[in-house]
């Protein structure tokens, strides 16, 4: 490996953008605005954690980047949805999304509503027609499984629901994990797995079952810095409201634990996540790079 694990980040990152930018339909594509929407929401932002994700998994388990294009795009497109779901005035109600007006302020509600659902579809229909990624037909079909799994009432969906309903509400301690879990975790966690099954890892091998470990453990930090940032972030560095949390009265870490304590348990989250590989070779050093940039991040 010659490139150390921030330079393999940054690649993977720009390489992400090439890759949503080629799966989505060129922005002339009838119906014009519904795809301009989609285009908006998906391309010219964002940390692109997932994806990056599914790279440094693929790169631990020997894979080519070009093999992991589709999954990171796949994967980064039902994100990209659930952000501009997030954002709408039923949600949470907000105007700003990496650092530009959100989805449904430029396009109106409906068009956001549909380019989310669209985008949704899309990310399917990928894994489906991803013939460069090497894996089989079957395989590409539990892939479609897990991440519907992820994404929906048992995953994000269900999470999102949690999270409406709990506005308001003193959550204890394993009601707000079981939040963060569904609405961040479980998609997280479908990055390193859908790239540990595009390698060919079976359910129940050592391999994938560690791997499975890393990624809950840093879903859940991902979602603790998430909340802690709102706290403590400024609007310009997120490119999101910050305060947004407090202002909504919506339960999180820091509100619940205090902010010493929120960030404690983030770093013993990375903690536990990076013993899980501890055994991976030089090869798996982007992942541990990934695990300690979640909890130091200022973005
Ligand atoms: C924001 O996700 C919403 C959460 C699940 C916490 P990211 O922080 O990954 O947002 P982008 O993709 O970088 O904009
Ligand atoms: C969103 O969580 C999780 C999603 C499924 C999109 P947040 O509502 O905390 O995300 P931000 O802070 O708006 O990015
Ligand atoms: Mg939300
Ligand atoms: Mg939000
Ligand atoms: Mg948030």
């Amino acid at each position: 490996m010659n490139d150390g694990p921030e330079a393999l980040v940054r690649q993977w990152q720009e390489r992400a953008e090439r890759a949503l930018e080629r799966w989505l339909p060129p922005e002339n594509t009838h119906p014009v605005e519904l795809h301009q929407a989609m285009r908006y929401g998906a391309l010219g932002g964002g940390k692109r954690l997932r994806p990056i994700l599914v790279y440094a998994t693929g790169h631990t388990l020997g894979l080519e980047p070009r093999q992991l294009d589709g999954t990171a795009a796949a994967i980064e497109m039902i994100h990209a949805y659930s952000l501009i779901h997030d954002d709408l005035p039923a949600m949470d109600d907000d105007d700003l999304r990496r650092g530009r007006p959100t989805c449904h302020k430029v396009y109106g509600e409906a068009m956001a509503i549909l380019a989310g659902d669209a985008m949704q579809a899309l990310a399917f229909w990928i894994i489906a027609h991803d013939h460069d990624s090497c894996a089989d037909a079957r395989t590409r079909l539990k892939m479609i499984e897990t991440l519907a799994q992820a994404c929906g009432s048992r995953g994000m969906a269900g999470g999102q629901a949690i999270d409406l309903r709990s506005v308001g509400r003193g959550l204890d301690i394993a009601e707000l994990e079981d939040m963060h879990v569904h609405k961040t975790g479980l998609l997280i966690r479908a990055s390193v797995v859908l790239a540990a099954m595009c390698a060919g890892q079976e359910a129940g091998g050592e391999t994938l079952e560690r791997l499975d470990r890393y990624a809950r453990k840093v879903g859940l930090a991902f979602q603790i810095r998430d909340d802690i940032l709102d706290e403590e972030g400024d609007t310009a560095t997120l490119g999101k409201q910050a305060g947004a949390d407090r202002a909504r009265d919506k339960p999180t870490y820091p509100r619940l634990l205090g902010l010493d304590e929120a960030r404690t348990l983030a770093l013993e989250l990375r903690d536990e996540a990076l013993r899980q590989i501890e055994s991976f070779d030089e090869r798996a050093e982007p992942l541990r790079w990934i695990a300690r940039y979640i909890v130091e991040r200022r973005s």
